[in-house]
């Protein structure tokens, strides 16, 4: 590539994780968006769309969760530079697996690298959520921290959001399940309870605590008893055909835990070993194939990389 164009390659991101609701993440691999960027010789910007669903994504950069990124970073920093912004979609558009995080993402780390880094990947986050608020209406950050910085990612803070990077233990695998359906987010968030009993909400406080202790001392048993969460899943799961079985089957085959990504209707585990999160997959898949829903089963590792520069 030319010292003014740039591709970025952002992978696909499970957010709330069951007790982390807009606060825990992670990525994933083997489902990316990619954005060519190009640095133009007036202001503004365009942008093209090509892949999975492009024809549903607006390209008017003010209702782009790409273009909104990069021009709230362009006016935190005064530039007037312009740019052409090519985004090829590889993550489906309301699947609940981060799809518009990972084009914002990859719009906003790549800007700012043509532009000499300027600002960190903490910094890039407050730009990457302007993205978000433009398809889910709020500014949650669960899958724009782990699509900029990889891994597995906590939001810290309320105001001044921060991303505490946390550990991954060895082994620890991920099977994600997308049904052939869409769920939009904005949707997905206003049918949420507005008042969460103190009960639940001690008891959610309680798992969250529980997870990222597990995640410290690598204890598979410790991460499976607090994977439940009583915020968004007792009212999401209706809108996911079959979720009680899948549900059961992921935990018959040896999943540590189940849950909805982000605000799906994708579903996934997290599993112990590989080979357990393949037969996890194949399991579930199997029974909704079965059942008339078709789906994809995507099986990884945490992407500890997962914004990068391909050229
Ligand atoms: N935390 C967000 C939600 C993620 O559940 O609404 C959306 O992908």
């Amino acid at each position: 590539m030319s010292d003014n164009s740039l591709r970025i390659r952002t992978s696909a991101t499970v957010a709330n994780v069951t007790c982390g609701f807009d606060s825990l993440g992670y990525a994933i691999s083997g489902l990316y968006d990619t954005i060519l960027i190009k640095s133009k010789n007036s202001s503004g910007i365009n942008i093209t769309i090509n892949g999975l669903n492009a024809k549903g994504i607006p390209s008017n950069p003010k209702q782009n969760t790409a273009g909104m990124s990069v021009i709230s970073l362009l006016n935190k920093l005064g530039i007037n530079q312009g740019f052409d912004l090519h985004i090829e979609k590889g993550i489906p558009n309301g699947g609940g697996l981060g799809s518009s995080a990972a084009s914002a993402a990859a719009a906003i780390f790549g800007v700012n690298n043509l532009l000499g880094n300027p600002l960190d990947l903490n910094d890039l986050l407050i730009h990457g959520i302007e993205g978000e608020k433009v398809v889910s209406g709020d500014a949650h950050a669960d899958n724009i921290a782990p699509a900029l910085f990889g891994g597995i990612t906590l939001i810290s803070g309320r105001n001044k959001l921060d991303v505490i990077e946390l550990p991954i233990p060895s082994n620890l695998y991920s099977t994600v399940i997308l049904p052939d359906l869409v769920v939009n987010t904005m949707e997905a968030r206003k049918i949420l309870p507005n008042q969460i009993p103190l009960n639940d909400a001690i008891y959610q406080a309680r798992n969250l605590a529980t997870f990222i202790h597990a995640l410290h001392i690598s204890d598979f048993d410790l991460l499976g008893s607090c994977m439940e969460d009583l915020f968004a899943e007792p009212i999401r799961s209706n809108l996911i055909p079959n979720y009680n079985e899948i549900y059961k089957i992921s935990m018959n085959e040896g999943a540590i835990g189940f849950g909805i990504s982000g605000s799906g209707p994708a579903t996934f585990a997290l599993c112990s070993s590989e080979e357990i999160a393949l037969r996890v997959g194949s399991s579930m898949s199997k029974f909704l194939i079965n059942n008339g829903i078709e789906c994809l089963t995507f099986t990884s590792p945490i992407n500890k990389n997962s914004t990068v520069i391909l050229d």
